[in-house]
């Protein structure tokens, strides 16, 4: 069985991949320090696998610990680096916080590697890499456009970073750079799912909890973008499509013997922010009230993905609708709930 550590795999995105990661075939060990998840997702995780994951707690921009970890529990097959914080607001306020954390990780992580001969990466990348793109759907050759945001910033450098090092040593490091578009929803079990830490910033787990009734009314930020129905366009992919994309990406990437691709993670459709409100309304028995408000700053008008490189390197697709990940989302906040009200 070959063993990936999962960096940030107790996470949103990494614990959904875990999972898959573990249906594959694959020995996955959890690195984590909880700064940015809930504890409770170890036990969702040991409920669906039926065994409790190998974890280790631990800060990858420490470079000690991460040589320990990579001395105790190495040697790995590969590695995919999830661990990052992701709040673009936040980002601003703290952006030393961020650029320690995103950067100082992957640098720790890479020199690692490099000391150990673990030559696969899977990174975890954005496409806020491209900004506001001038041609849609966005193919993975579209220019970096300045990046709003010290969030933003960081992936750029990260995949730059990854990619010098892997052009300086080829036969020794070999990275696909996986570019997510918007992930949402939830594990179909109900058991894992997005557990933002405060007020949620991001449009889904907003919904969800305005729908539950823990917030007030959804304010659509802006109706009056160059869009059909004026509110603003993304690629909202399950992240379960997702997870299932980095197992593709990974077995992928194990059987070459150089490799350094960027892939973008969507769907190949827009969905504006009133269809994904009506989509909920119709096809769950949730109902969101919402509000039209002014625009967000930094939102740019649309964008979503050319999802042809993907399938054609990976053999990868998505098999879940926008209506599978609402509900699903949905299915998770209500069993949130459930939780909350039993404790
Ligand atoms: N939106 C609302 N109301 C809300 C929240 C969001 O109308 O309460 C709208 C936004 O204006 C945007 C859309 O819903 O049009 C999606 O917003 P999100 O905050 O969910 O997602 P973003 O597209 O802004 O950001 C996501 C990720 C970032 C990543 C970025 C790249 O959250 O990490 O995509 O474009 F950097």
């Amino acid at each position: 069985m070959k063993k990936i550590l999962v960096t940030g795999g107790a996470g949103y995105i990494g614990s959904h991949t875990y999972i898959e990661l573990v249906n594959a075939g694959y020995a996955p060990i959890i690195g984590d320090n909880f700064s940015n998840s809930h504890r409770s997702v170890m036990e969702g995780l040991t409920e669906i696998c039926g065994f409790t994951p190998a974890l280790v707690e631990i800060d990858f921009s420490d470079a000690t610990a991460v040589e320990a970890l990579f001395n105790s529990y190495g040697p790995f097959d590969g590695v995919i680096h999830f661990a990052a914080f992701k709040a673009v607001g936040e980002s601003v306020r703290a952006p030393l916080t961020y650029y320690r954390n995103n950067l100082g990780s992957t640098q720790v992580l890479l020199e690692t590697m490099q000391r150990h001969e673990c030559k696969t990466l899977v990174f975890s990348s954005s496409c806020t890499v491209y900004g506001q793109p001038k041609c849609l759907p966005v193919t993975e050759t579209a220019p970096f456009e300045p990046a709003h945001s010290p969030y933003g910033f960081t992936k750029q450098v990260c995949e730059r970073m990854i990619s010098d090092a892997v052009n300086a040593t080829p036969h020794q490091l070999r990275a696909v750079l996986l570019r997510y578009f918007n992930p949402i929803g939830a594990h179909p079990s109900g058991k894992i799912g997005e557990l933002p830490l405060g007020p949620p910033e991001n449009l889904v787990p907003y919904l969800t909890q305005s729908a539950v009734g823990i917030r007030g009314p959804l304010t659509v930020f802006g109706n009056d973008y160059n869009t059909p129905d004026g509110t603003c366009i993304r690629d909202y992919i399950h992240v379960c499509d997702l997870a299932e994309a980095h197992v593709s990406a990974l077995s992928w990437l194990l059987n070459q013997e150089t490799a350094l691709e960027s892939v973008n993670l969507g769907t190949g459709k827009g969905n504006s922010v009133q269809e994904v409100i009506d989509t909920f309304n119709t096809t769950t028995d949730g109902t969101v009230d919402y509000t039209i408000g002014a625009r967000r700053a930094g939102d740019i008008e649309q964008i979503y993905a050319s999802a042809e490189k993907a399938k054609t390197l990976f053999n990868w697709n998505t098999k879940r609708s926008l209506a599978d990940a609402l509900r699903d989302a949905w299915r998770w906040q209500l069993e949130l709930q459930t939780r909350e009200t039993a404790s």
